[in-house]
């Protein structure tokens, strides 16, 4: 199986979790999209009765494109469960998401549900989180002065790296669907995340960074030897 087949084959395992009424987070990214995609399948096959909340526009418009009803967390301020994909995962179920620039939502979302599970293939798996860019969500207002300030929280917890702007292919900076920009700070290892985390979380203006710890109980991985399962 490839990549994307591997996604599928986890996003599956995820939709065979899900039980009627629930209210479900819809994540957002490659494999996130595959659930939502076997999610309206099943709910062909048979009376669900689920609500969704996305986590981005583009699963809204997804979501919405193949019929899954949907609702916000201001009309449905507490969910069930909350399938989402990730950049990294570690054996503690620490994540690195924010690939798909849709962090700060899903970090909501993910926090408004009483479980998370996280869908990935197994490249995702890593002994220690920081090889992917560690996405930060931060307010324009003052980008220079939030840089500074990051760079000092970064090298307190150990790492240092690069902090790039996150652009789109044309060259404009990229928006968030909160209007904020993307810091992908490069660190190569992080050897502290609740450290780093905590650091971060101080840090003025930026509004959210991709660390997901304590978040994500159960870790649905799809292996070229079949599935993998890890909870914590
Ligand atoms: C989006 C995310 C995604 O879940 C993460 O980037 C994984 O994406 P994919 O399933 O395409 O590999 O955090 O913000």
């Amino acid at each position: 199986m490839n990549l994307d087949e591997l996604k599928r084959e986890a996003a599956a395992q995820a939709v065979a979790m899900v039980e009627p009424g629930m209210r479900l987070g819809l994540g957002t990214g490659s494999t996130a999209k595959h659930f939502v995609d076997l999610l309206a399948a099943r709910m062909k096959r048979e009376t669900l009765g689920i609500i969704g909340v996305p986590t981005s526009e583009a699963t809204r418009i997804q979501a919405a494109s193949l019929g899954i009803p949907l609702t916000t967390l201001d009309e449905t301020p507490e969910l069930d469960l909350t399938i989402d994909g990730a950049d990294e995962i570690d054996a503690k179920l620490r994540l690195i998401k924010g690939g798909g620039g849709a962090h700060l939502r899903e970090k909501i979302v993910a926090m408004a549900s009483k479980k998370m599970i996280v869908i990935a293939d197994e490249t995702k798996l890593v002994e220690i989180l920081g090889k992917f860019p560690l996405p930060l969500e931060v307010v324009p207002f003052g980008l220079a002065a939030t840089r500074l300030a990051i760079t000092r929280a970064i090298e307190a917890s150990g790492c240092r790296g690069e902090l790039t702007i996150r652009k789109r292919a044309t060259g404009e900076v990229w928006l968030t669907d909160s209007g904020n920009v993307i810091l992908d700070a490069a660190l190569g290892t992080i050897p502290a995340p609740e450290d780093l985390a905590e650091r971060l979380d101080s840090v003025t203006a930026l509004v959210e960074h991709g660390l997901f710890i304590g978040i994500a109980k159960t870790a649905i991985l799809a292996t070229s030897s079949g599935i993998k399962t890890m909870s914590v």
